[in-house]
């Protein structure tokens, strides 16, 4: 049997009597087009294209919020959109019918695992970089350092390099219990009776009843708000080319026109954290090759503490 093939569609446009006349062109030009939803503005276009998945967007290109380009910018991120420019429109053809789930592998930053492999401390460039970021905090003798998403503690033992003997107060917390087994046997109690590990969402509120922190570290995790908010004399946020995306994690801006990732994710990130740190005041050093480090110190922080 031959089925009717039915074309969806969702309108995107912030002038109710545009998004009626649109509709009603389509009508008109396109009979087998079916549009399953029109909303007025880019984060309900991004959600409804999620969630209703049509074959075809139409989104104004300005529009209150985020605007049709960066609505399209935003699932192109998530691979599934090709963009045509028509006029003032932006059409974009979903390539795959369904978006890739986020990666929730159970374990997946866990000992043993490809990932816990790797050892960024053997690329001389990361391990210069973060040593000049840590010797920035100049921490004094039993200051206070959390690392948010410590995995195995590796960073830590730079820290140690940085500050021999000076018997920091260390906490390292990170959703994965096996890798903080490695980092509680990279620092075991008895020789750092300071340092604790513990299991913890980093996301979720909380993190301010912690307290005052000398030195926030959050390599290769992400940041969120409530991190850069996190009340530190100094913060140093190491940021690879990937983001969190409405909560998911997405790698590189690998867009479907590109074969390879390219940076401007990471240009975005870095520069809305220094931005805002700098609005925070504090001094920002962005610095690194491959892992981008912002280092923001924050002015007046010894006498704000003495
Ligand atoms: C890419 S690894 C980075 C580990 C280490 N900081 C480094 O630079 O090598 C990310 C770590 O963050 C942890 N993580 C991810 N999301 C987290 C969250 N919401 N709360 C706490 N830890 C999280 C993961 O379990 C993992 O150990």
């Amino acid at each position: 049997m031959h089925e009717k093939h039915v074309v969806t569609a969702l309108i995107a446009e912030d002038e109710p009597l545009l998004a009626a006349a649109l509709k009603a062109e389509l009508a008109s030009a396109w009979p087998a087009l079916q549009v399953v939803a029109t909303v007025a503005d880019g984060a309900s276009a991004v959600a409804q294209a999620l969630a209703l998945q049509p074959d075809v967007l139409f989104f104004d290109i300005q529009m209150p919020g985020l605007t049709g380009l960066e609505a399209a910018a935003d699932l192109l991120d998530a691979q599934v959109l090709t963009p045509v420019r028509l006029g003032e429109m932006v059409q974009l053809h979903f390539r795959r019918r369904r978006v890739q789930p986020p990666d929730r592998t159970p374990g997946r930053y866990a000992a043993g695992t490809e990932f816990a492999r790797v050892n960024k401390l053997e690329d001389p460039h990361f391990l210069h970089d973060l040593t000049e970021a840590l010797a920035r905090a100049s921490l004094e003798p039993g200051a206070r350092v959390l690392s948010l998403g410590v995995g195995g503690g590796r960073e830590l033992e730079v820290l140690e390099q940085v500050y021999p003997g000076h018997g920091l107060q260390v906490l390292g917390l990170d959703l994965e219990p096996s890798a903080l087994k490695l980092a509680r046997d990279r620092f075991p109690a008895h020789r750092f009776p300071d340092y604790r590990f513990r299991v913890q969402d980093v996301t979720l509120p909380g993190l301010s009843e912690l307290g005052r922190f000398d030195a926030v570290l959050a390599l290769s995790l992400l940041q969120s708000p409530s991190v850069v908010q996190a009340p530190a004399g100094t913060l140093i946020l190491g940021f690879p080319n990937a983001r969190y995306r409405g909560g998911e994690l997405s790698y590189g801006a690998r867009t479907l026109n590109f074969t390879r990732p390219d940076l401007s994710l990471l240009v975005k990130d870095v520069t809305q954290a220094r931005r805002a740190l700098q609005g925070h005041g504090f001094t920002v050093y962005v610095t690194g090759k491959y892992e981008v480090l912002v280092t923001a110190v924050r002015r007046g922080w010894e006498k704000a503490n003495a």
